[in-house]
């Protein structure tokens, strides 16, 4: 059912943790579900992701996407962050079974809301940038059976 690398990254994964004092945090969640992710980010001076932690509260699925999500985002800047979607980290997992696709989507929203957070403490716009939600599963599509 899973990929040899979603085994790899839910059984061993890769930045868990939080910062302190981290430049920007952002935690989403599934009301479906019940899962929960935050992303820690450490942004330094010329809007470089230094660092990444990350905390899930959820299925082992929502655990390896949020690992694949921060090794690809780190040592990113900010506009090569925002450009990691849900489809490239489910790309790097070498792909997820589709009932478990909206827990990539939390992976891309949990940037997102980081990055949004950042922004607010700094008073800046990021280009290309919305403010994120709450809840994904307000935007899921029903699966087809
Ligand atoms: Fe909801 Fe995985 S089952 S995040």
């Amino acid at each position: 059912m899973y990929t040899e690398k979603v085994m790899d990254h839910f059984t061993n994964p890769r930045n868990m943790g939080e910062i302190e004092n981290a430049s920007g945090v952002g935690t989403v969640g599934n009301a479906k579900c019940g899962d929960i992710m935050r992303m820690y980010l450490d942004i330094d001076e010329n809007g470089v992701i230094r660092d990444v932690k990350f905390k899930t509260f959820g299925c082992g699925a929502a655990v390896a996407t949020s690992s694949m999500a921060t090794e690809l985002v780190k040592g990113k800047t900010i506009q090569e962050a925002l450009k990691v979607t849900n489809k490239s980290v489910m790309e790097a997992l070498e792909g997820l079974p589709p009932v478990k696709v909206h827990c990539s989507l939390l992976a891309e929203e949990a940037i997102h809301a980081a990055l949004w957070d950042y922004a607010q403490k700094n008073n800046i716009k990021i280009e290309g940038l919305s403010k994120p939600k709450d809840d994904i599963s307000e935007e899921e599509q029903e699966p087809e059976y």
